[in-house]
C-alpha cells in the first residue's frame, strides 16, 4: 500500500471518531446529571437563589442540580423555601424534626443557615469534610456550617468585598461552636506561610483564653459566653489570614460576685485553683481549693458543694490550654503575673467580710492586713459596704477582660507596614456570636441590654434581606411584590430615641442631682413612654395583663415576644461606680475617668453607643446568617423538645424569614441551568435548543403547562413562585429517567462495541503498514550497504586496471567528473577553469577542454562585428609590436583605437592638395626640429600609401610608405616616435622626430598602413636619428616624476618620460 492513501484512510477513521467521542462524552456528561453524588461536583445543586452569594458558582450550577430536590422526601426539605405549607410554624418544626432525627442539624432558609445544636461530636468536622466544601458552590452540596464559610470566603475574595457571618440563637444552641467551626475552616483551608502560621495559630488560640474568662458554666450552657464577640478576620490578597480584631461586649460582670444555684463564676478561676502550680497559688495567697472562696461557692446551696466541679469541665487541663494559648499569644511572664494577680485579688476581695464596729461603723473582720481597705472604703452601711466590694470586684474584672481584649488585638494585628499601606488589598470576614434573646423569670438590665441587641441586630437583618430581595427583582426586570412584615424600628426607637427613649430616661434619672430611685424612674418611664404600643407597666395596663406586670416591672414588647423587666437595681446598677469617691478606683483605674467634671456615661448608654457602631460595622459588610437553635434544655443528644424549639423559631423570627423569603419567588434559576436540567421533557428543547436561552425556557415552561401566575421570566432567571411547580416537574424528570437512561445504554453499549472494532481493524492496518515500512526500509539499507561496500572496494583497487572490483568506482567517478563538467562547465573563453579529471579520463578531459574552448571561441567569433573585429586586430598588432616593450602599453591596452583624432580639424585645402589619396587616420603631433629641437605642432595624416606632416593649411613633409625605412620610439611611457628615412632620398627631408598622446595608436596604424610592423625599432635609452648629410641627432630617454623635454649639453635632446605609479 502507499503511503499517502493509508494516511488519508487514517485521517478519516480518527475525525471519525473523535467526533463520535465527543458525542459519547456528552452523554456521559449528561447521564452523571442524573447520578446524584454529594461529593460530585457534577453532583446536581438545589439552585441559585442568592444572586449575591452565588460565587464562583453560576458557571458550575448549571450542570449541577437538585439533589436535594430527589432527595427532598427522605428527610423533609433541606432548604425551608421549598416547604409547601410555608406558613405553617407545625410544617416549620417537623421538618427540623425530621431532619435532626436523621442527624442532618443544618437546613437553609435561602442562604440563612439554621442549625440544630446536636450535643454529640457528628464527625462531619473534619479536614477531609472540609476539602469537600472546599471551593464548591453553596447549593451544589448538603448544607452545612462550612458550606456558609465557603461561600462567605470566596465572595470575599472574588467581589472583594468585606463579609461578615452573624451567629444568633439562645444560650447553649451552639453559637460558640459554630464560630470556631468557621475559623478552623478558615486556618484549615487558607493559603499561609510561615509567618501567617502564627497570626493563624494566634487566632485559633484566642478562644480559649477568651473563654477561659469570658466563659462560664450556667444551667443552660456548660460553656455559655458571658459577653459578646465580634472579631474580625483579615486576609490578604492572596486570600490567606494575616490578622484580627476582636471587639467585646457587655461581659457580664454581676457573675463574678453572685452567680446563680448550679452555675459558676468564670472558668479561669477554677482553672487557676485547679491547674496552677502550688509556687504560684502560694505567692497569689490561694489555697487549691474552691469552697474556700465566697464568690466561687457563696450562693451554692448545694449540700455536696458540688457546683466549683462540672463533669463536662476538666479545669485542670484546660488551665493548660489556657497556659499554652497565652504563651502563643505572646504574653510576657510579667503581663501572666499580673493577670493571675488580678483575679487572685478578687478572690480575695470576695473573701473580705465586715462587722460593725463598737460605734457601729464598719469594718473589715477577716484578714487584719486589709484593714486599711475598710478606713478607705470609708463611713458606710453594711449593705453598702458589701455593694462597694462586690461592685469595686465586678469593675476590677471587668477592666481586666477589656485589657486582655486588647493585649490579644495586639498581638493579632497585622505589622507589615508596606502591607498597611496598601490596605485597599485585604479584605475581612467579620464573626459575630452575640446572645440570643433572653426571657426569664425576672429579667434584669442585662437580659434588657441582650434584647435591645437583638432588635438591632433583627432591624438590620429586615433591611438587608428585603434589600437584597428587591434589588435581585429589579435586576431582573421583575415588578416587585411589597412583603408584609412586622418592622420593628418602632421597639428600637422606644429604647434609643433621644431625650424620650428608655436609655436618655435612664441617663437622666441617673445622674440628676439628688437620690435616685426605681420608683421614680419607673414615674418617669410611664410619664414619657405612656402609650407607646410597645411598653407597658402594672399602671398602665389594664386587666389580665396587669396581672402579669409586677408594681416594680415594665414590659417591653419586643418583636420576638413581651418581657418583663424589673427596676429593682436598676440605678444602683449604673450609678454605684460612678458616684463613688472611694481612692481605690484610682489605682485600678485610670485616674482621669474619676477626677473628670464630665458627666460620667451609663452603662447603658455605653452599650447603645458600643451597639450603634457594631450595626455600622455590620452594615458595612455582606452578611451571612447562622441562626443556632438548641433542641432541649437538658443538653442530651437526640432529643428534639418542640415547645422549646418553637419558643427559639419564634424568636430567632425564622418564620418572618422564611415569609420574607417565600414572599416573591420560591425559586430562581439561571436559564442555561433550567434549560440543562429540564429539557429533556420538551420535544422542542431536546437535545438542544439553538436559540436565544430565554426562549428554550418559555418554550420548555409552555410545554410543560406552567400557568402564567406560577412563574416570572426575567432577564437572565427564571422566577417560580411555587415549589410545587418545580416539584411537579422534577416529577416530570424523573419519570422520563429510564427512557432517557435506556437510549443512553444503548447508545453507550453501541459506542463501546463500535470502538472496540474500530480498535481491532486499526490495530490490523497498523501492524500491516508498520510491517510494509520496515521492509521498505531494510531494502533501503541493504542496497545502501552494498553501495558502500562497492564504493569502498572500487577505492581499494583504483590504480589498478579495471576489473569487476573497481569498475563501480571508476565508472563513478567518470560519471561525477562528467556531471560536475555538465553542471560547471566554463562560462567564456577567458574563464579556465576545468575540472580534474579521474586518471583514466585525463585525455577525454584534454578533448574535451579543447573543443570547448573551440566551441565557445566559434562563437565568439561569430558573435564578433566588423568595427570590432577591426579594433582587435589593431590591437593584436600593436600587441605584437609594444606589448612587454613600451612601459605605457598597458595602459593602451583598454583604450579603443579610433578612426582618426582630428575629426573635422582637417583643413579643406590640404584635402585639396592630397588628390585621390584619402586621409584614414589624423592626428595632432608636435615636430622637434631636428637641429635646435624647436617644437612645432602639426598634424599628422595618414592615407594609404603616404604620411603627412601639416602645419596649418600648408603640407609640410610627405613621407612615402615605401621610403619609410623604420620607426623608432622609446621603452618608456613618452610619446616620442622617430620616422627614419633616406637622407640621400632627397624628396624626403630625413628623420622626422615627432611627439603624441596617442603614440601607441599612431604607431600602430602607420606601421599596418606602411606594412612596416617589423620596422618598429624599442630602444631602452637613446634613439639616434639621422639630421642631414651624415648628421646624427640623439635623443636621450630617462624616467622622471614627470614629462620633460630639454636640449641637452652634447646637443642631445634629453626626453624625462614619466614613470608609472607602482601599482
Ligand atoms: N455543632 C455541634 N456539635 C456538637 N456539639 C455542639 C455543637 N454545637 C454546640 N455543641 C454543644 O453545645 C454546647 C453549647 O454550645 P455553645 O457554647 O456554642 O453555645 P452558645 O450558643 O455559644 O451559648 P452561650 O450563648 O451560652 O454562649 C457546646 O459546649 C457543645 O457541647
Ligand atoms: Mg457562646
Amino acid at each position: 500500500m502507499s503511503e499517502r492513501p493509508v494516511c488519508a484512510f487514517l485521517w478519516l477513521i480518527w475525525l471519525f471518531l473523535t467526533s463520535f467521542l465527543w458525542r459519547c462524552l456528552f452523554a456521559v456528561l449528561w447521564c452523571c446529571q442524573y447520578t446524584p453524588n454529594p461529593n460530585s461536583t457534577l453532583c446536581p445543586t438545589l439552585h441559585d437563589r442568592e444572586p449575591q452569594k452565588a460565587v464562583g458558582g453560576e458557571g458550575r450550577v448549571h450542570r449541577v442540580m437538585e439533589s436535594t430536590l430527589t432527595a427532598r422526601d427522605r428527610v423533609g426539605v433541606q432548604d425551608f423555601v421549598l416547604l409547601e405549607n410555608y406558613t405553617s410554624e407545625a410544617a416549620f418544626i417537623e421538618n427540623l424534626r425530621r431532619r435532626f432525627g436523621e442527624k442532618l442539624i443544618y437546613t437553609y432558609i435561602g442562604s440563612v443557615l439554621v442549625s440544630v445544636n446536636p450535643y454529640k461530636d457528628l464527625e462531619i468536622y473534619s479536614k477531609a469534610h472540609m476539602e469537600r466544601y472546599r471551593g464548591v458552590s453553596f447549593y451544589e452540596i448538603s448544607p452545612h456550617i462550612y458550606a456558609v464559610s465557603d461561600n462567605t470566603y470566596r465572595a470575599m475574595r472574588t467581589e472583594r468585598r468585606d463579609q461578615c457571618i452573624l451567629i444568633s440563637g439562645e444560650s447553649g444552641a451552639g453559637k460558640t461552636e459554630a464560630s470556631k467551626k468557621i475559623l478552623q475552616y478558615y486556618a484549615t483551608t487558607c493559603p499561609v506561610t510561615d509567618h501567617m502560621s502564627t497570626i493563624r495559630d494566634r487566632l485559633l488560640q484566642s478562644n480559649p483564653v477568651l473563654e477561659a474568662f469570658g466563659n462560664a458554666k450556667t444551667l443552660r450552657n456548660d460553656n455559655s459566653s458571658r459577653f459578646g464577640k465580634y472579631m474580625d478576620v483579615q486576609f490578604d490578597f492572596r486570600g490567606a489570614p494575616i490578622g484580627g480584631h476582636i471587639l467585646n461586649y457587655l461581659l457580664e460582670k454581676s457573675r463574678v460576685v453572685h452567680q446563680n444555684h448550679g452555675e459558676r463564676n468564670f472558668h479561669i478561676f477554677y482553672q487557676l485553683l485547679e491547674g496552677g502550680e502550688q509556687d504560684q497559688l502560694s505567692k497569689l495567697g490561694l489555697e487549691r481549693n474552691a469552697q474556700k472562696y465566697h464568690y466561687l461557692v457563696k450562693v451554692c446551696v448545694c449540700v455536696c458543694g458540688c457546683c466549683p466541679r462540672v463533669s463536662s469541665i476538666n479545669d485542670k487541663s484546660d488551665w493548660k490550654t489556657v497556659r499554652k494559648a497565652l504563651t502563643v499569644i505572646g504574653f510576657h511572664e510579667e503581663e501572666v503575673e499580673d493577670l493571675l494577680n488580678i483575679i487572685a485579688s478578687v478572690l480575695h476581695l470576695g473573701n473580705t467580710q465586715f462587722g460593725e464596729g463598737e460605734d457601729g461603723e464598719t469594718q473589715i473582720t477577716t484578714e487584719p492586713q486589709l484593714t486599711y481597705l475598710s478606713k478607705m472604703i470609708g463611713p458606710l452601711s453594711f449593705e453598702q459596704a458589701v455593694a462597694a466590694r462586690d461592685a469595686l470586684a465586678k469593675a476590677v474584672y471587668g477592666r481586666a477582660f477589656t485589657w486582655l481584649v486588647a493585649k490579644i488585638n495586639q498581638s493579632l494585628a497585622f505589622k507589615d507596614e508596606v502591607y498597611n499601606s496598601s490596605k485597599g488589598s485585604s479584605s475581612v470576614i467579620g464573626l459575630l456570636d452575640i446572645y440570643g434573646f433572653e426571657v426569664f423569670q425576672h429579667n434584669s438590665f442585662e437580659q434588657f441590654c441582650i434584647n435591645y441587641c437583638n432588635e438591632k441586630l433583627q432591624q438590620l437583618f429586615i433591611k438587608l434581606t428585603l434589600k437584597s430581595e428587591q434589588e435581585e427583582y429589579e435586576a431582573e426586570g421583575i415588578t416587585w411584590e411589597p412583603v408584609k412584615y412586622f418592622d420593628n424600628k418602632i421597639i428600637c426607637d422606644l429604647v434609643e430615641e433621644k431625650h424620650k427613649g428608655f436609655i436618655s430616661i435612664l441617663d437622666e434619672e441617673c445622674l440628676r442631682p439628688g437620690e435616685p430611685s426605681d420608683i421614680s424612674f419607673l414615674e418617669k418611664l410611664e410619664d414619657t413612654l405612656g402609650g407607646h404600643a410597645h411598653f407597658v407597666t402594672h399602671k398602665l395596663a389594664n386587666g389580665k395583663t396587669r396581672k402579669a406586670v409586677g408594681r416594680e416591672e415594665f414590659r417591653l414588647i419586643h418583636y420576638a415576644g413581651e418581657v418583663n423587666y424589673t427596676v429593682n437595681g436598676e440605678l444602683a446598677n449604673q450609678s454605684v461606680i460612678c458616684q463613688s469617691d472611694n481612692q481605690i478606683l484610682s489605682q485600678c483605674f485610670n485616674r482621669e475617668e474619676v477626677t473628670t467634671q464630665k458627666r460620667p456615661e451609663t452603662a447603658a448608654t455605653q452599650f447603645k453607643n458600643s451597639l450603634a457602631k457594631l450595626i455600622e460595622i455590620l452594615m458595612s459588610k455582606e452578611p451571612s446568617y447562622v441562626r443556632c437553635i438548641k433542641p432541649n434544655d437538658a443538653k442530651q443528644s437526640g432529643r428534639f423538645d418542640e415547645a422549646l424549639v418553637r419558643h427559639q423559631v419564634k424568636y430567632l423570627g425564622l418564620m418572618e424569614n422564611l415569609r420574607v423569603r417565600r414572599a416573591g419567588f420560591a425559586y430562581r434559576r439561571r436559564y442555561e441551568a433550567f434549560l440543562q436540567r429540564y429539557k429533556s421533557l420538551c420535544p422542542g428543547t431536546w437535545p438542544n435548543w439553538q436559540g436565544r436561552l430565554a426562549d428554550g425556557v418559555a418554550t420548555l415552561v409552555q410545554h410543560l403547562g406552567y400557568k402564567p401566575e406560577e412563574y416570572k421570566l426575567g432577564k437572565t432567571k427564571i422566577f417560580i413562585r411555587f415549589p410545587k411547580t418545580l416539584f411537579t416537574t422534577e416529577d416530570a424528570l424523573e419519570a422520563r429517567r429510564p427512557a432517557l437512561a435506556l437510549t443512553l445504554q444503548t447508545s453507550w453499549r453501541g459506542y463501546r462495541e463500535r470502538a472496540k472494532y474500530h480498535r481491532i481493524r486499526n490495530a490490523v492496518i497498523q501492524s500491516a503498514w508498520r510491517g510494509m515500512k520496515s521492509r521498505r526500509k531494510a531494502r533501503r539499507r541493504r542496497h545502501a550497504a552494498e553501495i558502500i561496500r562497492k564504493f569502498i572496494k572500487g577505492f581499494i583497487y583504483r590504480h589498478y586496471e579495471r576489473c569487476p572490483e573497481n569498475e563501480y568506482f571508476l565508472d563513478h567517478q567518470r560519471f561525477s567528473f562528467l556531471m560536475t563538467l555538465v553542471r560547471n562547465p566554463p562560462k567564456s573563453v577567458l574563464d579556465k577553469s576545468w575540472p580534474v579529471p579521474p586518471p583514466s579520463l585525463t585525455e577525454a578531459s584534454e578533448h574535451l577542454c579543447r573543443l570547448c574552448m573551440q566551441n565557445m571561441m566559434r562563437a565568439y567569433c561569430r558573435r564578433i562585428q566588423p568595427e570590432w573585429k577591426k579594433q582587435m586586430e589593431q590591437k593584436v598588432v600593436a600587441s605584437q609590436i609594444f606589448q612587454d616593450q613600451k612601459d605605457s602599453y598597458p595602459q593602451s591596452v583598454p583604450k579603443l583605437f579610433v578612426a582618426s583624432r582630428l575629426g573635422r580639424e582637417f583643413n579643406l585645402k590640404v584635402i585639396q592638395t592630397l588628390g585621390n589619396d584619402k586621409v584614414k587616420y589624423g592626428v595632432a603631433v608636435t615636430k622637434y626640429d631636428r637641429r635646435g629641437y624647436k617644437a612645432r605642432p602639426r598634424q599628422l595624416l595618414l592615407t594609404s600609401s603616404f604620411a603627412v606632416l601639416v602645419a596649418e593649411a600648408k603640407l609640410k613633409q610627405r613621407i612615402d610608405y615605401a621610403a619609410l625605412r623604420s620607426i623608432s620610439v622609446s621603452s618608456l611611457t613618452d610619446g616620442f616616435m622617430v620616422l627614419h628615412v633616406p637622407s640621400e632620398d632627397n624628396k624626403q627631408k630625413s628623420d622626422v622626430v615627432l611627439q603624441c598622446d596617442h603614440v601607441i595608436e599612431v604607431v600602430t596604424k602607420l606601421a599596418t598602413m606602411a606594412d612596416k610592423k617589423n620596422k618598429v625599432n624599442i630602444s631602452q635609452d637613446s634613439i639616434k636619428f639621422a639630421v642631414a648629410r651624415g648628421k646624427e641627432g640623439v635623443i636621450d630617454f630617462t624616467s622622471g616624476p614627470e614629462l620633460k623635454v630639454a636640449k641637452g649639453k652634447k646637443g642631445h635632446l634629453l626626453v624625462t618620460a614619466p614613470q608609472l605609479n607602482p601599482r
